[in-house]
């Protein structure tokens, strides 16, 4: 059947005041004609389908503030990575703060920020396969300051021979193993001899070094954290000294994290900090300088907004938010420390609390923490900036923010 007489015999099943105008074509309700308009006017909380991601645009500016103004004073730079966010708006208010690029951990993250514009853009994970591998030379030929993390010497050998055949040149770290098995090469010979055959590779153009100490930055306590992430970082640091012994360019030393931010100033060259913008749930309970309970160095600036859809029992609430919002035990209801969170489903969830003073009544609005932000952002379509409960801009996520999600 084809698409025009599907949609015909749709309508027609549908009750008479859901049927489209004649000529109008699909049904955009309201709302989304303003959001289209930019016409952000009277536009509040209790105005958007739920559940929906809100940036609370004054945490978020805190947070970009916060850090720069700590790169800015540690002579630090900034290369924040964007799989949190998938957002060329998020990446462009760092770099007018003064952010040198960012990083990516697909190669489509890669290409939405080259295409808007953002210079110094690195991506993370090597690149595997022809698809990756041939997307990566095209990107270093559209945009020169485009870099690649290389682990392995058969990547390099193949990135050699597509950015020879793409006539371009590919801007490569060496990815040193730093205590996340995932990735990166062993340190000392075997880093170094990875080095030089990047170094020796006509169309391949070494930056430096990589070393991601995944496991320090959620380990709890400062102290602690501070230890793991200098061991981590050793081999690395071992590393760079042995290239420049041997003469090799090995300017950049990228890695670190938000949990490490204030702690690898003096090992790295630049930070690859990502959660610290919006700040998620898991980060919030790692502790910082001076409390080992709470990390309030930034502040949560992001929420999964649902609403009450059932309320029938004591002491528990239904939410429209479930498994497809992402929704965690580990998550928290802004406001509401002492209410719990349970999933129910695809598109339910459960809130559960003791206090009868404070009930919840079907209908009601409820803003929830998520616990890990890349895995949430990742399934929505697009933020709802707000200032206090009003709405002021719609960015997108990933360039998906179309249609709407609900
Ligand atoms: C390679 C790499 N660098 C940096 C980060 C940023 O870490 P965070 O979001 O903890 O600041 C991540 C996050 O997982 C990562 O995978």
């Amino acid at each position: 059947m084809n698409s025009r007489r599907s949609f015909l015999s749709f309508a027609a099943a549908l009750p008479a005041f859901a049927k489209p105008a004649a000529k109008s074509g699909p049904i955009i309700n309201d709302l989304e004609a303003k959001l289209a308009r930019k016409d952000f006017r009277n536009i509040s909380l209790d105005d958007l389908p739920t559940p929906a991601m809100v940036l609370d645009l004054d945490a978020f500016d805190y947070n970009l503030k916060k850090m720069a103004d700590h790169c800015k004073r540690t002579g630090i730079d900034l290369r924040g990575h964007v799989k949190i966010h998938k957002s060329p708006e998020v990446s462009k208010r760092q770099v007018a703060l003064g952010a040198i690029g960012v990083c990516c951990a697909t190669i489509a993250e890669c290409e939405l920020m080259v295409n808007h514009g953002i210079k110094g853009v690195l991506f993370t994970c090597q690149p595997t396969g022809m698809n990756k591998i041939k997307r990566v030379a095209a990107l270093s030929k559209h945009e020169p300051t485009f870099m690649t993390a290389v682990d392995d010497p058969i990547i390099a050998r193949q990135l050699q021979e597509a950015a020879a055949a793409a006539g371009t040149r590919v801007n490569v770290v060496v990815d040193v193993y730093a205590g996340l098995v995932r990735q990166g090469c062993p340190p000392g010979n075997f880093a170094l001899k990875l080095a030089q055959q990047v170094d020796s590779s006509k169309n391949l153009k070494l930056m430096g070094l990589m070393a991601y100490s995944g496991m320090a930055s959620h380990t709890k306590t400062f102290e602690k954290r501070k230890q793991r992430s200098q061991e981590d970082l050793a081999g690395m640091l071992e590393t760079h000294e042995m290239c420049k012994k041997s003469g090799l360019p090995v300017a950049i030393k990228t890695g670190g994290s938000t949990g490490t931010y204030n702690i690898d100033v003096g090992s790295l060259t630049e930070l690859q900090a990502g959660s610290y913008i919006f700040m998620d749930t898991l980060y919030i309970h790692v502790g910082g300088q001076g409390d080992d309970a709470v990390y309030h160095d930034f502040k949560p600036a992001l929420t999964v907004l649902s609403t009450v859809v059932s309320k029938q029992r004591d002491g528990l609430a239904s939410i429209d938010a479930g498994n497809k919002a992402m929704l965690k035990p580990t998550d928290a209801v802004k406001g509401r420390p002492d209410v719990t969170i349970d999933n129910q489903g695809a598109e339910y969830g459960l809130l559960k609390w003791k206090d009868g003073d404070r009930d919840y009544k079907v209908g009601d609005k409820v803003e929830i923490y998520p616990s890990n932000l890349d895995t949430s952002t990742n399934v929505y379509d697009r933020y709802y900036v707000a200032k206090n409960d009003q709405i002021v801009d719609v960015w997108p996520i990933m360039d998906r923010a179309g249609a709407p999600q609900r």
